[in-house]
């Protein structure tokens, strides 16, 4: 008989037995009690949202009153009736386009980003690509958002990152950085959490 995966680190063991998807909940459990992100009724977006634990516990958070759109590059199995999903490239501007336009969507409260490349095992490189998911996360939650929105996202920190920040500032009404207990990789992985004007 095959044995049934045990996840070996209390993040992933608690989130097996809450039944959540991935360990990553936790992280948006912390970013949402620190910022008072989610509240009922909210439309919210996610980006890199497979296999779907931040999908799951926005559901919850934005009641039945809310909408909450994830779009990865994977599918997403059904969460809920009020979450839809779509498989697209988050960098494909058009794309994404078509899909919010689909889904309604010019109005967005809560843009969430838990992107992440993949990895090439080259430090450089993994954090350039982070960037650079960022910055097209960046130019849809300004499209999208809708004055005094917010905008959530992981970005893994090196070289390119202060640069990055500094433009965030200078195009976002507020920027704010946390680091989050459930990070594998506390001293890379910073949320940024900014707000539209
Ligand atoms: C850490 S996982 C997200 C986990 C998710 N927050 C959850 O709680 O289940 C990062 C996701 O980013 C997605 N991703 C990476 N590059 C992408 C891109 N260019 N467009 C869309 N999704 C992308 C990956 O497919 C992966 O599913």
């Amino acid at each position: 008989m095959p044995k049934a995966y045990v996840p070996n680190d209390k993040w992933s063991r608690r989130a097996s037995e809450e039944g959540y998807r991935a360990r990553s909940v936790y992280k948006l459990m912390e970013l949402d009690e620190r910022f008072r992100l989610l509240k009922k009724g909210m439309r919210v977006l996610d980006l890199g949202a497979s296999p779907g634990s931040w999908l799951q516990y926005a559901a919850a958070q934005v009641g039945t009153k809310g909408t909450v759109l994830g779009i990865d590059l994977k599918e997403i199995e059904p969460v809920a009736r009020h979450v839809a999903t779509e498989v697209a490239d988050i960098t494909d501007a058009t794309q994404v386009e078509k899909i919010l336009a689909a889904h309604g969507l010019p109005e967005i409260d809560l843009v969430l980003s838990d992107l992440a490349p993949n990895t090439s095992g080259i430090k450089d490189i993994d954090q350039w690509r982070s960037i650079e998911l960022s910055q097209a996360v960046s130019a849809i939650a300004q499209h999208a958002l809708k004055p005094g929105g917010t905008c959530v996202m992981k970005i893994l920190r090196g070289a390119d990152f202060d640069p990055f920040l500094a433009e965030a500032k200078r195009s976002w009404d507020s920027v704010r950085t946390a680091q989050v207990e459930a990070s594998r990789d506390r001293s890379r992985e910073i949320y940024v959490v900014m707000q539209k004007r």
